[in-house]
């Protein structure tokens, strides 16, 4: 197996993994509560041409040995939860799994991004059991709201990486549509609260 085949692979797995155990807590947390805190799971492999460009700005010779050691992404995970204290939950529970090392966390839940970009990002490490050894994979894992991945997904198509700069009132905007937005997920999710309320008083009612 060439070392991109490698590579590749082994980021495939890393994904596979990490997919699953999201998967397994969400399903259970939809058994135990009745409620599925996972709205989306997207995934993606960074490209051997991306790749080869992100070690060249680091200056790093860019082979795929080199990628494997020095770059954290080339497997990503995108986790989309319908409220942002959803984000807590799941990452709390996947970094409470013992094969899970955490190396890195970014909250830009916490602490938005000038342009008002939110996520919580997550660097793991996951074991792959191959046939003759066991492979550490880094993967990035991006937990973010419905309402964050909408601002994001739009701020991207316009803007990210594309180098072209908006005129400062139009950013101003766009910021203040993530804002907006953050004051949205709380609503939604308070209104989500008192909807559990009263069904359940009603329950309690019928029930006598
Ligand atoms: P990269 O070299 O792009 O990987 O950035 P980094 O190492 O500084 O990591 P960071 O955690 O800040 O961002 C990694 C990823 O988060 C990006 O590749 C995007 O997918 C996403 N991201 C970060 N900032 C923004 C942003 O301002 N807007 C959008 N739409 N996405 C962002
Ligand atoms: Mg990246």
């Amino acid at each position: 197996m060439g070392e991109w085949g490698r590579l590749l692979l082994l980021s495939r797995f890393g994904i596979e993994e990490v997919k699953t155990k999201l998967n397994i807590i969400n399903e259970e947390y939809e058994f135990l509560h009745d409620y599925n805190p996972i709205e989306h799971i997207y995934t993606r492999i960074k490209k051997p041409q991306q790749i080869i460009a992100k070690l060249e700005r680091m200056g790093v010779e860019p082979n795929a040995v080199n990628a494997y050691k020095h770059l954290h992404d080339v497997g990503g995970v995108r986790v989309v939860c319908s409220f942002a204290r959803d984000v807590y939950t799941i990452a709390e529970q996947l970094k409470a799994q013992r094969d899970i090392t955490v190396l890195n966390v970014k909250d830009y839940i916490q602490n938005p991004k000038p342009n008002g970009y939110r996520s919580l990002h997550l660097i793991v490490e996951v074991p792959v059991f191959l046939t003759d050894h066991v492979s550490p994979v880094t993967v990035e894992i991006q937990l973010r709201s419905v309402s964050m991945d909408l601002w994001a997904s739009i701020e991207h198509k316009i803007y990210y990486k594309s180098g072209v700069a908006l005129p400062a009132e139009l950013s101003a905007e766009l910021t203040d549509c993530a804002e907006e937005l953050a004051r949205m997920d709380t609503r939604l999710a308070r209104i989500q609260d008192e909807i559990k309320w009263v069904m359940a008083t009603e329950k309690e009612e019928q029930d006598g």
